[in-house]
């Protein structure tokens, strides 16, 4: 399956109140195959959202330094490279985005209808009648009932799981070829959280487009997603084909995400759980950041940074797999 957009060693900083570096992103690479799912998985302030802006180059810099790296895109062009007006062309183009808080995304002075008008026309030449016909389209899509009474609301008047679907439609305005969700179901409740990522699958199968499904919650990707990769702390642990994240985790922070989902939870007699919390950029521990937690720490994961092992199609960032690899 070729490559839509491949990150490379990507390394996002930002600068502290006293002018130290943070390391955000930390030589992070990922790949979102053709009609794939890739799941972004890690821990609240692991750098995932930095991962996900920096796609688009969306955050702004300053603050954020983008030290090094590239996001290639269709194996033709490092987005990292553009300029301004190409980057507002594959934005909304070809690369469609969602959020954890739509609210956030919407402007609550206009309808529904005429925001999405809005998007449409920023990208297509169609008269107000024919944008109107796509949003009712779009929504459709994005499983809206009652579509034109949603056309004519204003997003306040509409529930959350609503509101997500709307920003979805209004995603796929552009017919995107990827689709990038960052924690678009953390502020639903279960029951919608799932029915959201059943709509992205299904409107993937139909479109083929890649996603991007990014969440601090491991059992919701891993049956969604083909491949998966763990963040800890702005560095990526693991990655590999999800199935097998899920089966035979390799890092032990991994291995520790793995137990602590809900649906081990069943069977564990005790919940286990990762001691410790994760580290805030500025006292981000020497050696491998996640060491301080780890249980298979050793003398060397506490002074140098984890070398990337490659295992076939699989890849993991620790001192305990160092010199074990294939390729
Ligand atoms: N504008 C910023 N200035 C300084 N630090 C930031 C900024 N944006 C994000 N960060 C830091 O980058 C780290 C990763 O944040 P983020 O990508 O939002 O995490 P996640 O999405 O995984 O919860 C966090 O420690 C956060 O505090
Ligand atoms: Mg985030």
């Amino acid at each position: 399956m070729d490559s839509l957009l491949e990150a490379r060693n990507l390394q996002v900083h930002f600068r502290g109140p006293n002018k130290e570096i943070l390391k955000a992103a930390e030589g992070v690479s990922f790949e979102a195959r053709k009609g794939e799912t890739l799941g972004i998985v890690g821990e609240s302030g692991c750098g995932k959202s930095v991962c996900c802006m920096s796609i688009l180059k969306l955050l702004p810099s300053p603050p954020a330094i983008y030290a090094g790296g590239e996001m290639i895109f269709d194996g033709r062009f490092d987005i990292l490279k553009l300029n301004k007006k190409s980057l507002q062309e594959l934005r909304g183009g070809r690369i469609g985005m969602i959020f954890q808080e739509p609210m956030a995304a919407l402007n609550p002075a206009y309808t529904i209808g005429q925001q999405m008008r809005e998007a449409i026309q920023l990208h297509l030449p169609a008269t107000k009648a024919e944008a109107r016909e796509m949003s009712c389209d779009l929504l459709a899509k994005a499983r809206v009932p009652d579509v034109s009474r949603v056309l004519d609301s204003y997003s306040f008047s509409l529930s959350g799981g609503m509101r997500q679907r709307v920003m979805i439609a209004m995603a796929l305005s552009c017919q995107p070829d990827l689709l990038v969700a960052d924690e678009p179901t953390t502020a639903l409740d279960a029951t919608i959280q799932s029915q959201i990522i059943d709509l992205i699958s299904s409107i993937q199968e139909e479109t083929g487009m890649s996603v991007i499904l990014v969440t601090h919650d491991l059992s919701l990707v891993s049956e969604t997603a083909d491949s998966m990769l763990v963040m800890y702390a702005g560095f990526a642990c693991e990655s590999a084909p999800a199935n097998e994240i899920s089966e035979h985790p390799l890092h032990p922070y991994t291995k520790g995400l793995v137990e602590s989902r809900p649906s081990s939870r069943v069977t564990a007699s005790r919940l286990p759980v990762i001691p410790g919390s994760v580290p805030s950029l500025a006292s981000k521990p020497p050696g491998c950041p996640f060491h301080p937690r780890c249980a298979y720490a050793k003398a060397i994961c506490a002074s140098q940074f984890p070398p990337e092992t490659a295992y076939g199609n699989r890849k993991v960032s620790c001192w305990l797999y160092a010199g074990e690899g294939s390729s």
